[in-house]
């Protein structure tokens, strides 16, 4: 049995810090672990123009402690009105890596998205020929759709013409959470590529709701059944380079998700390298961590390939009940359970 492993220093390709004291305190959780972080741009109000995000960068990378290299890459929130030359003007400026598509009121600050999906044709032309990725959160919206069959049921509605309208456009399918998205990621050409929470591969929907609810476990899309858990275990620990690491680490207070109305997005920044390892030794597959971890997505968005690395060591170390953030309690991913994996600082 390994004792401890070596690999390329990763970097998260979904993540939330959102903003102020909230983002100060979180950002070091991430940039001790990782070397960059796509970082989405759903703050309130949202990250539209190059301008706020430029000014974003600045905030956060004010927040890295000293001596720590991190580099978080910007994104674009697209809504209805999105300007095309500003887009392509910020991405050649090298403020944005990508842009982000949230269907309306699809997830937590998501009011400001895309309500008509054909009216953005006009951008997701200009990023196919300016080669800008397109990062979606793939669920549809309307009310009748089950929570449970929307992101399914986006890849019929949308994203297969996306696909199919602009071949060459790069496209990450966000934090994906069932075996059809899996199908449809590995059914497309090397431009289309996946995300994968470490929460998505550690729990299924009977985490939230079996011996009572709990908000802890919720996050958007939803956990699905234990088939489709098992089929993103599967796809993650492959070693196919269409899927990589992206925690979709979302801070919220506890009091936010403890509540009558809890809020979506689980807090996994602070042990996500770990948690992903003891799915990968679980399904003993230690030799594709460095692949999904460190490797596929730089290949993937044409980045670098970190030049330092990283070693954990097995180390069985429980992870706090609770930790502050933003003078706030917050509940860690993992919280109270042991994790057998320690990154060594
Ligand atoms: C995210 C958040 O809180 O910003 N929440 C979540 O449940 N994943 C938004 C998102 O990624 O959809
Ligand atoms: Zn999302
Ligand atoms: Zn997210």
């Amino acid at each position: 049995m390994a004792e401890t492993l070596t690999i390329r220093r990763p970097d998260d390709w979904h993540l939330h810090f959102r903003d102020g004291d909230m983002m100060r305190d979180v950002v070091p959780f991430t940039a001790r672990q990782f070397a960059r972080a796509i970082v989405m741009p759903n703050l309130t109000p949202p990250v539209t123009d190059s301008a706020s995000a430029a000014a974003y960068r600045e905030r956060i990378l004010s927040a890295v402690p000293d001596g720590i290299d991190f580099m978080p890459l910007m994104t674009c929130y697209l809504t209805d009105d999105t300007d095309p030359d500003d887009l392509a003007r910020g991405a050649a400026e090298g403020i944005f890596t990508a842009a982000k598509l949230y269907p309306a009121n699809a997830t937590t600050n998501s009011a400001f998205g895309v309500s008509d999906m054909a009216r953005l044709d006009p951008v997701f032309a200009r990023m196919e020929s300016e080669d800008i990725v397109l990062c979606i959160h793939g669920e549809v919206t309307e009310s009748h759709i089950d929570i449970f069959d929307r992101e399914a049921e986006f890849i019929e509605r949308h994203l297969r013409r996306i696909v199919r309208d602009f071949s060459k456009l790069r496209v990450v399918f966000e934090h994906i959470t069932t075996s059809e998205a899996v199908d449809f990621v590995l059914e497309c050409g090397p431009n289309v590529a996946a995300t994968i929470t470490p929460q998505h591969l550690h729990i299924n929907r009977n985490a939230m709701l079996v011996g009572g609810i709990r908000p802890h476990a919720y996050c958007l899309p939803v956990a699905k059944r234990e088939q489709h858990r098992l089929a993103l275990r599967k796809a993650a620990t492959s070693g196919s380079p269409k899927f990589f690491l992206g925690t979709d680490s979302a801070p919220h207070p506890r009091h936010a998700k403890e509540s009558a109305c809890g809020c979506a997005g689980i807090f996994n920044a602070p042990f996500a390298l770990e948690s992903y390892l003891a799915v990968f030794e679980e399904e003993d597959a230690l030799e594709h961590f460095e692949g999904f971890a460190s490797l596929n997505g730089p290949a993937f968005y044409k980045l670098p390939i970190n030049k330092a690395t990283v070693t954990l060591k097995r180390e069985p170390h429980k992870v706090p009940d609770m930790l502050t953030a933003a003078g706030e309690d917050i509940v860690p991913f993992h919280a109270g359970e042991t994790l057998d994996w320690k990154l060594v600082d």
